[in-house]
């Protein structure tokens, strides 16, 4: 559904706090349902790099999948409280999921990522033989911000930093299918007849589901303003399956147009989060569009990240202009990542007092 801000939450009975890594953005409700776009509707989207909303599309199937999603909090449950996974999947609840097909190893380190909690290693398995090696699934947190418990628990193989060398079929398929195992509850997406005939007709082919993650956002968490533009990717598909989250999602050229209009029409509004000097310094960058673009792409934003990340004025602003979409338990979103020009930006929120879980796949060309 579309959000709408809430000026005043205590006339709101069904109004949800926007607050990431400690900043309270503002308060939000959902406007009137939506109904599921046309086909004709989601080309159109799609081609513009806007996010397409599918609400409760799945709304039958998480009930069907209700004990595998209990399942899985229970994971993040304990993964937050500072179990080992590899001792949870050990279990033999878990061991006759995976068995004899894959082979968990041992926890390994990246030793590169600071938000890593544990990376475990599994061998495929074929007739009692190794059909291949070094795929993984690795639990990181999401931010270093102390009272955000949100984690995630992503599915891929080889070298994690040189992932557009590998480029093999057969262990990212193991590796989806590795993630399916772990977390049944992915079949909601794979096997879903109508969003697979949905995105066939859109994409004009059948996707593969890979690089899975599955997300359990948690109260003060979510993920700041990116966009997911990979080589050999289409996009992701977002799939809510327990709790809510808030969302902020538009196509980079909407993002700059937005980012320039604010700066021009809302200064005023920007001296509650900005001092002079870096008032001055994102006016110099709206100035030039080839400026701004590439503060946007570049690894250290500056100013432009609080801009986009911690001024509420400015959240505000999107939500206004139509920009904000709150996500319930069956409902999915599409994200359009076709190239770093013409792709769907998005950042998130999580709205409820306790963790969700939620499902996050790219959508690669069928073999
Ligand atoms: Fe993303």
């Amino acid at each position: 559904m579309l959000m709408q801000w809430v000026e005043h939450p205590e006339e709101q009975t069904e109004a949800a706090l926007l607050r990431r890594r400690g900043i309270r953005h503002g308060w939000v409700r959902a406007r009137t349902p939506d109904s599921m776009p046309d086909r004709g509707a989601m080309l159109h989207h799609w081609n513009q790099a806007r996010a397409i909303h599918l609400p409760g599309l799945f709304l039958p199937s998480v009930a069907n999948h209700a004990d595998h999603i209990r399942d899985a909090l229970a994971i993040m449950r304990r993964v937050r409280e500072g179990e080992s996974c590899l001792d949870i999947l050990d279990e033999p609840r878990y061991q006759r999921r995976l068995q004899p097909d894959f082979e968990m190893l041992a926890a390994v380190h990246s030793g590169h990522d600071p938000q890593e909690i544990e990376k475990i290693a599994f061998d495929a398995v074929k007739s009692g033989e190794l059909f291949a090696e070094d795929l993984w699934m690795k639990v990181s947190r999401l931010s270093f911000y102390e009272e955000d418990a949100s984690v995630r628990f992503r599915f891929s193989y080889g070298l994690e930093m040189f992932k557009a060398q590998e480029d093999d079929p057969l262990r990212e398929r193991l590796a989806a299918e590795l993630a399916e195992r772990i977390f049944p509850e992915c079949a909601l997406v794979t096997e879903d007849a109508e969003l697979n005939a949905l995105l066939r007709d859109m994409l004009g082919l059948q996707p593969m589901f890979v690089e899975r993650i599955i997300y359990s956002n948690a109260p003060n968490g979510g993920a700041q303003f990116h966009q997911d533009v990979e080589q050999g990717h289409l996009g992701v598909i977002y799939a809510q399956l327990h709790g809510r989250t808030g969302w902020l999602a538009l196509p980079r050229s909407a993002l700059l147009e937005e980012i320039r209009a604010f700066l021009a029409e809302g200064r005023v509004l920007l001296h509650a989060d900005f001092d002079e000097g870096q008032l001055e310094a994102l006016c110099h960058l709206a100035r030039d569009r080839e400026r701004l673009v590439d503060a946007l792409e570049s690894e250290d934003q500056g100013v432009l990240e609080q801009l986009l990340n911690q001024s509420p004025m400015f959240t505000r602003w999107l939500v206004e202009h139509g920009w904000g979409i709150m996500l319930q338990p069956g409902d999915v979103l599409l994200l359009p990542q076709q190239t770093t020009d013409l792709c769907c930006w998005h950042a998130v929120f999580c709205l409820d007092e306790e963790p969700g879980h939620a499902l996050s796949f790219a959508l690669a060309p069928g073999a």
